[in-house]
């Protein structure tokens, strides 16, 4: 069950404490009844993400390559077999296995509709795929040479746990790896700039790269360093950046409650068509991998 605390929820809660006891708890029941049914909502939404879900906008397959490549210089030796966490549909899998050749891949999510379109993907080496969580990957101690996740570990409800599980699943030599991007590096793309409580959200959900190195290493791993690529991706007008939005592309814009994500979407439009009126929009970022030893 996803579980967020939405605004208007918060502010139920807060007339809550102000009541008395009788007609307190038969408000509990319906704020709870609330509660649940967002959850419900938050949790369908997140899970038809995979119906529209566009790999290519998110970064360049090039950048990634460069990242796999710098993973690969700090390896032992090549490694035998690599997991993926929040594999989504195999994009970075795909990329991973035209770097790793000789590698075993799997790769596991929660979204069962994003295993089937990994699933139909082509690789260089066919993967496994399976449906575990993050906080608790049904695989064996010390499975895999390379553990890594790629713009997913941001979503990982409990990120301890998760980095306890990435670890324990890693033979001892064995590298892992979080790629994603730093706050400054979300604050520069198109749907931040333009739709501020989507950037609000995003941020919370991110930890920054110095804050990952300090959750794997107070569990025993050793940093051995990042990794910034800088990438941009071009979008063909004002039109398809919009679509992307009104598609709720991002899993930040699907568990956002609908009413705040109304708002926002007509605020981004409005801004962001005034600014780009006639001209190429180019969404400036970089990936930043962080890399441990177990
Ligand atoms: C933004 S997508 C990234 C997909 C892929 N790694 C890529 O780079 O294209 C994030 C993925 O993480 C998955 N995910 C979210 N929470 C998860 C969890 N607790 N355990 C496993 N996967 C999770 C989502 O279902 C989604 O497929």
């Amino acid at each position: 069950m996803v579980r967020i605390k939405t605004p208007p929820l918060e502010n139920l809660l807060v007339e809550e404490r102000r009541m008395d006891r009788r007609r307190r708890s038969s408000y509990l029941c319906s704020t709870q009844c609330l509660i649940k049914a967002h959850a419900v909502k938050v949790e369908a939404n997140v899970n038809t993400i995979s119906d529209v879900y566009r790999d290519s906008i998110r970064y360049k397959p090039e950048t990634l390559t460069r990242i796999f490549e710098g993973i690969s210089s700090k390896a032992l030796r090549s490694p035998q077999r690599l997991v993926e966490i929040g594999v989504g549909t195999g994009y970075a899998l795909e990329i991973a296995s035209k770097v790793f050749l000789d590698a075993e891949l799997v790769g596991v999510d929660v979204v069962p509709g994003m295993l089937e379109k990994a699933d139909a993907r082509k690789y260089q080496t066919q993967p496994r795929f399976f449906l575990t969580s993050a906080e608790s990957i049904n695989l064996p101690d010390k499975f895999s040479a390379l553990t890594y996740s790629c713009c997913a570990f941001h979503l990982f409800q409990k990120k301890l746990e998760a980095a306890s599980e990435m670890i324990r699943i890693t033979e001892p030599g064995g590298l892992v790896a979080v790629i994603g991007y730093s706050h400054a590096d979300l604050q520069s793309q198109v749907f931040h700039e333009y739709f501020p409580e989507f950037s609000r959200r995003e941020l919370i959900l991110h930890p920054e790269p110095s804050q990952i190195s300090d959750i794997f290493t107070s569990l025993g791993a050793t940093i051995e360093g990042t990794i910034r690529e800088e990438f941009s991706v071009n979008f063909e007008s004002p039109d398809e950046v919009v679509e992307l939005i009104e598609e709720r592309q991002f899993f930040g814009l699907r568990t956002m409650p609908d009413d705040v994500f109304e708002l926002g979407k007509i605020e981004f439009e409005e801004s962001f068509r005034n600014f780009y009126v006639n001209k190429p929009v180019v969404s400036v970022s970089a990936l930043t991998a962080t890399l441990f030893r177990v």
